[in-house]
Formats: C-alpha cells, structure tokens, sequence
C-alpha cells in the first residue's frame, strides 16, 4: 500500500469535491450568455463565489477566479506593478517566497526594471518584520507568504498587513499553503486600512485544499488598483477576461466549506500525529533536526534536517519503500538544487540539500506515520553511506 505523505505538494481530490465537479459540469451554459442555460450557470457561479467569499472572509465581488494559485499570484504582482504610482519603483520580496513569486519578480526585475528589495527571514522561516518595515518605503507593491509551503512556518499576517497600510504599500498575501490549515480572514487582516493601502489582494488554489488542480482565486479588494493579465470578454470586473469555469469553482466552494469546517479538529489530529511521528524520528534516526517554527507552523508539516544524507537520495529510497514525500526543493533541468527556503534560515548549501518535507493531511493515519517511521531509518543509511564523509554535519 502506498503511503502518501505529500499532501503539500497537492491533495487527494474530496469525493464531496468531484461530485460537484461532475454535477455543475453535467450542464450546458456560458454564464455570460442571456438565455436560460446560461443564466443556470451564472447562478451555480455566483453560489459558489458567495460560498468561498464566506471561506475567506471577504465580499463575493473580490473574488477573482484563475486557473490555479500561479496565474492569482503573477496577476497580483504584476498587476500591481503595472497600476503603480509613478515614481515608486520598488517591489519588497521576502525570502525564501514560493517559486510563482519569485519567477513573477524576477521577470518583472529584468523586462521591467524593477527595483528589488529582499527582506530576510529569522532562523525558523518567519519574515523579520523590521527590515519588512525598512523595506516599504516608498515601495510600489509588497508581497508575502501567509505560510512556508516548505517549513511551514506561519507569518504575521495581520502585522505586516498592518505594516504595509502605514506605509501607503499595497500588499499582496500569498495563502496558497495557509488556506484550509490555518485561520485566513481577508477582512480581518485587511483591517481599517485605506483604499489602496495594505492588504489589496490575497491567493488561494484549490488542489492544496481537496479541490481540483487548475482553480484558484485571487481576492481582489474592491479599492485595490490592478492592471489585468487578461484581456478579452471583460468577465470578472474586467480583472480576468475569460469564460468562467462554473464546475471549478463549485468543487472549489464544497472543498473550501469542508476544509474550514474541519479545519481545527483535522489541526489537533494531525499535530498529534506529527508528534508521534517527530519523537519515533528523534530516537531512531542520529542528528535529525526539525527545521521551521515548532509553535506556528502549518499542523501537518513535518520538515527535517537529516545531516549526511541527501533529500533526493531519500526520496528515492522512500518511494521504494511505497512513501511519497518531497525534498520542498525544485528541480532544475532533472537537477536536484538546494532549497532557497532552508538557505534563507541560514544554513549552508550542504545542509540545504539534506532535508524532507513530510506533510500530512485528510487521508493521513497512524499507519502512514508508522509506515515512514520503519523507513526512514534504513533509508537514512543508505543514503548516508552513499554520501560518503558528512558535510552538512556542525560539530
Ligand atoms: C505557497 C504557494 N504558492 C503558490 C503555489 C502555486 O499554486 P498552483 O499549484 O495552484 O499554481 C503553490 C503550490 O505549490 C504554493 O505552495
């Protein structure tokens, strides 16, 4: 039997979730279109960006349905920047931020000229919130992960929110990997910020909540100033031209509604599992180390530093051994490269390529955790044999 442990990387599709896919897919309608089948469809849409919009604490009309949480977060940040005021030329980007952002950035640095401030993070993940404060000065746009999808370290949200409306900064959140683990509330950490200042726009993605791959959701407040990526049909307030995809976000709203209903007793259950789990580790597996905030932190994130044995190696290893789990990292051209997120907590480049991420959810049991507790051990030798003398080890 597989044992899948990577429920960061996406989620096993919710029945409830499928079912209402299949259901509102079943009928014919463009919800753009006047006659009765597309007035059908438009209802189906409008129900279910009311039902997300309660999710996430936020008026219906915010919420800007994408193709998933990239196209949210690259409509966020470029539209932000393209709406700027003349004269800022700034965007502060806090390390260690997800691959989506730092690629939107970087494009952005070198077809556009902007100016990037990076801001860094302390020793367990979290945004330093004083550079994030020097760093807004007269910024165009800031952005910021409301959790590591690595080390699963939880920001501040409403602090730095706070932060960026004294700042007259517009913010954009990144609740890719908080949505559903974590309380998310627009409204609440927007707060009474003015117009365009703090918190404007938020991501969120289905497939990491029990929905399908392929929907997400930029909310967009109704003061914010943003330039679209799209243009066409004018849907959307004109924010994401396209014909929207009613089935989407059906299945999006049911797998919202559930994981938020859920939410605090799925986090109490798999903190208890993640304990067990880390004090079974500690005893078998020599000088693992847990990396990441043990207090604020995603509940199903389990991020290890393992010295002397590679995260690929494992990996590897633990597929053979029917677990799935992930080294966080990417790949670039099928080479494994060391994880940004574990360097930006100050570790070195050997160290950066010595870590698992294990992440539990929904459909996660004691018989998962056990499964990768017998593994690991062997596996660990392996790899650590095959590494030869152990670099990333500190004495
Ligand atoms: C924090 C974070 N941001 C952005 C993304 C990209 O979202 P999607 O896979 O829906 O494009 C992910 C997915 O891995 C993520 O974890």
């Amino acid at each position: 039997m597989r044992h899948y442990l990577d429920h960061a990387a996406t989620t096993p599709l919710r029945p409830e979730s499928r079912d209402e896919w299949l259901r509102v897919a079943s009928n014919v309608g463009n919800p753009s279109s006047i006659h009765e089948s597309g007035q059908a469809a438009r209802r189906e849409l409008e129900d279910a960006r009311e039902r997300l919009a309660a999710t996430l604490d936020c008026d219906p009309i915010e919420v800007v349905l994408t193709s998933g949480g990239t196209e949210a977060v690259n409509l966020a940040l470029k539209g932000l920047w393209w709406a700027r005021d003349p004269g800022s030329d700034s965007i502060v980007l806090p390390d260690g931020e997800h691959h989506a952002t730092l690629d939107a950035v970087e494009w952005l640095r070198t077809r556009e000229q902007a100016d990037v401030r990076p801001v860094a993070l302390d020793e367990v993940g979290r945004i330093r919130e004083a550079a994030f404060v020097d760093a807004l000065e007269s910024a165009a746009c800031a952005t910021a992960l409301a959790a590591n999808n690595e080390v699963g370290t939880v920001n501040d949200v409403a602090g730095l929110a706070g932060r960026a409306a004294s700042s007259g900064v517009p913010l954009h959140i990144d609740a890719i990997a908080a949505f559903g683990h974590v309380p998310v509330s627009f409204r609440g950490w927007r707060g009474d910020a003015r117009a365009h200042d703090g918190l404007v726009a938020m991501s969120v993605s289905a497939h990491k909540i029990g929905g399908p791959a392929g929907t997400g959701a930029l909310v967009v407040s109704r003061h914010a100033r943003l330039t679209p990526l799209l243009h066409g049909g004018g849907q959307q307030r004109g924010l994401r031209a396209g014909t929207q995809d009613a089935a989407g976000a059906a299945a999006f709203a049911v797998a919202a509604e559930l994981a938020v209903a859920e939410r605090e007793a799925e986090a109490e259950r798999l903190r208890g599992l993640r304990e067990r789990m880390v004090a079974a580790l500690r005893e078998r597996v020599d000088g693992i180390e847990m990396l990441g905030d043990p207090h604020a932190r995603i509940p199903g994130n389990v991020h290890l530093w393992i010295p002397g044995a590679l995260g690929e190696t494992l990996l590897f290893l633990l597929d053979q051994a029917q677990v799935s789990v992930s080294t966080g990292s990417a790949c670039q051209a099928g080479v494994p490269e060391p994880s940004h997120v574990v360097m930006a907590l100050g570790r070195d480049d050997a160290q950066a390529r010595q870590v698992l991420r294990v992440s539990l959810g929904v459909t996660s049991t004691d018989d998962d955790v056990d499964a990768f507790v017998a593994a690991l051990p062997a596996a660990v030798e392996r790899a650590r044999a095959a590494s030869g003398p152990r670099p990333g080890v500190r004495s």
